[in-house]
């Protein structure tokens, strides 16, 4: 949520920010801004609406500056509006400020400010925060660095925050509590951001600042230092990614080109791992932690939104294949409860980002009452990932896209591993049936590529429902998961309302909503309910809806009764989720991009969700 890039050293500042923004809007695309300090002082400007338009408004300037903050928000405290943009000024004018992140206790900070005179031009909690900063700077006359020190031990909530003082033309002061902060080292340079991609061009060298850590960067220093004033060896890490997986590759938009990516990422996600001729996975975060998963009592998925979904795929995965109980939980219910959590319990987080708030605070809970944490995670050095005790990486590369695609079949591809890996050691599997099951994920590459060779007929579907105001989504077994991933692609970038549901509960309600204008999506590959679904899906014609069908290639029945299908290969029924959920991706797609709408930045969203 929000993304912040800053910059300090001898090149222009202004270019690498705004580029740097563009990079980072997926996080938050409802205002931008830009402080600039030069020889003729301190300047903000910023603008609602998308960084386009701050650019627009910035073209002819002369921004001569060598260092300087931005940022991209997604609104929390106050309308999107020019005002509320980043960056704020303090009071006196001498200091700028970005945020990412919330100060719960913003409120009463405010109060006490107000009776002390100061007056506020925003509605934002960052514009408290800065003049609480400058109010304990001013009165403590102390370093500017000790007045966030102070500042920071008394606030509530989560932040990542960028300083520029006037008076200091070299020195940016940033640091973090729960929000993710990057620092680039580059040859007399540095660079700060909310993820790698504004840094990536320019530098392979890079510190991950943890929480509670506060960050002075000159373009020849680096000093980082915890709030206790002690100074702390910055861990230098090499980037391992590539500035073509950030950059769109000739297609319309992220989201289209991650969906085409999946067969790559997919393959990428088993090679070294997947070995299905020897019939063998190796997976040393699971291998490390063998005991602990062949004795589980429990595994506990935790995660949000699509994440969430796989975790539910990966509930009937687990207990077919390993016989452990297993729970799906949304993060954000989580962490908020009293959950029973017994020491050896192990949860799961499943998240593409490894930042969403939920999720982070779900499992430190969790952590606390003695549960063993394994990440799920793409996003590598993320904070879930550092907050875990093992794991394994999806390795779907950068997903920039809003709504999660490529993520999603990374994390299923994954799950299905692990589950395997636990299966053949614990025995709860044959070993023909381990197997057969190495050899369907080895398939699933092609597999994809296959299903994706559909998206002409699939967005002649799209263009037969893009004027649906609502649309049901069944799935049943492994498919009901991506019947409600299905229906959250669509209202995601479609802005049509959509439910999933499992099939047969249909019948307990959603049914009164079936007319001829209803057109219902099936999730209907072959498998063990097959003929079941076929019951169901007599039941909506009967009621005159429409049923649009993904099923298997060969499948008679259903093709003569659907109105639309959608063919896609055959696959074990534990697979076929990785394949089925495509058509789900390429329909949403194709239907947003027919009524025109901003697929990669769909309003209202943010890629990482940063805050509760
Ligand atoms: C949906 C989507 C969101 C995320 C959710 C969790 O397309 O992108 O629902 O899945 O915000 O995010 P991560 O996986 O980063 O924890």
């Amino acid at each position: 949520m929000c993304g912040i890039v800053a910059y300090v050293g001898q090149k222009e500042a202004y270019p690498i920010i705004l580029k740097g923004l563009k990079r980072l809007e997926y996080r938050g695309y409802d205002s931008a801004g830009v402080a600039l300090l030069d020889e003729k002082g301190l300047n903000v400007y910023k603008k609602q609406g998308k960084v386009a338009e701050l650019e627009e408004h910035l073209i002819g300037k002369a921004l001569p500056a060598h260092i300087g903050i931005g940022h991209t928000r997604w609104a929390t405290h106050g309308e999107p509006s020019d005002r509320n943009a980043h960056p704020h000024m303090s009071k006196s004018g001498k200091l700028a400020m970005i945020h990412n992140g919330i100060i719960e206790n913003y409120a009463q900070l405010k109060q006490d400010l107000i009776k002390k005179g100061y007056v506020f031009k925003s509605d934002t909690d960052t514009e408290v925060l800065l003049n609480f900063i400058e109010d304990i700077w001013i009165n403590n006359n102390c370093e500017l660095e000790e007045a966030v020190r102070i500042a920071l031990k008394r606030v509530v909530g989560a932040y990542v925050i960028v300083l520029l003082d006037a008076d200091q033309p070299d020195t940016l002061i940033a640091a973090r509590k729960g929000s993710p902060l990057v620092i680039g080292i580059g040859k007399g340079e540095h660079f700060l951001a909310s993820d790698a991609s504004p840094i990536i061009e320019y530098t392979k060298e890079v510190v991950y600042v943890n929480d509670y850590e506060l960050a002075i960067l000159k373009p020849d220093e680096l000093i980082l230092k915890n709030l206790g004033n002690e100074k702390i060896t910055p861990f230098v890490q090499k980037l391992d990614m590539e500035l073509a997986a950030i950059e769109k590759g000739g297609f319309d938009h992220f989201m289209i080109k991650e969906i085409f990516e999946q067969s790559e990422t997919i393959y990428d996600c088993l090679r070294g791992r997947l070995d299905a001729e020897k019939g063998t996975i190796k997976m040393s975060g699971v291998e490390n932690n063998m005991e602990r998963f062949i004795h589980a009592q429990r595994i506990i998925m935790v995660a949000c939104g699509t994440s969430w979904h796989a975790g539910l795929v990966a509930e009937y995965i687990f207990e077919e294949l390993c016989r452990i109980p297993v729970e799906v939980e949304y993060a954000s219910e989580f962490r908020y409860r009293n959950p029973v959590i017994h020491k050896g319990d192990i949860i799961m987080a499943i998240s593409q980002s490894g930042e969403t708030a939920d999720t982070l605070v779900a499992i430190e809970k969790a952590k606390e009452q003695g549960a063993i944490i394994f990440g799920i995670l793409n996003v590598v050095g993320s904070s879930i990932a550092r907050a875990s005790h093992a794991g394994a990486y999806t390795h779907a590369g950068p997903e920039i896209g809003v709504a999660s695609t490529k993520a999603f079949t990374a994390q299923l591809t994954v799950l299905t591993m692990v589950a395997l890996r636990i299966a053949i050691e614990k025995k709860t599997i044959t070993h023909d049936r381990y197997m057969h099951l190495l050899n369907e994920l080895h398939e699933v590459p092609a597999k994809v590529e296959a299903t994706l060779k559909l998206s002409e007929s699939i967005k002649a579907v799209a263009a037969k429902y893009a004027d649906a105001k609502d649309m049901l989504y069944l799935g049943r077994g492994y498919n009901f998961p991506v019947a409600l991933e299905g229906a959250l692609k669509l209202k995601e970038i479609s802005y049509i309302h959509a439910e999933g549901y499992p099939a047969a509960e249909m019948k307990h309600g959603p049914i009164a909503l079936v007319d001829e204008t209803l057109p219902v999506v099936f999730v209907a590959t072959k498998d063990s309910y097959h003929e079941k679904i076929v019951s169901n899906m007599q039941e909506i014609k009967a009621r005159k809806g429409k049923v649009i069908a993904v099923i298997t290639e060969g499948d008679e029945v259903i093709t003569g009764l659907a109105d639309d299908v959608i063919a896609i290969p055959e696959a074990d029924e534990l697979i076929a989720p990785i394949i089925s959920v495509i058509p789900m991706q390429l329909l949403a797609y194709y239907i947003g991009v027919l009524k025109g709408y901003d697929v990669d930045k769909p309003r209202n969203l943010a890629k990482s969700v940063t805050v509760e």
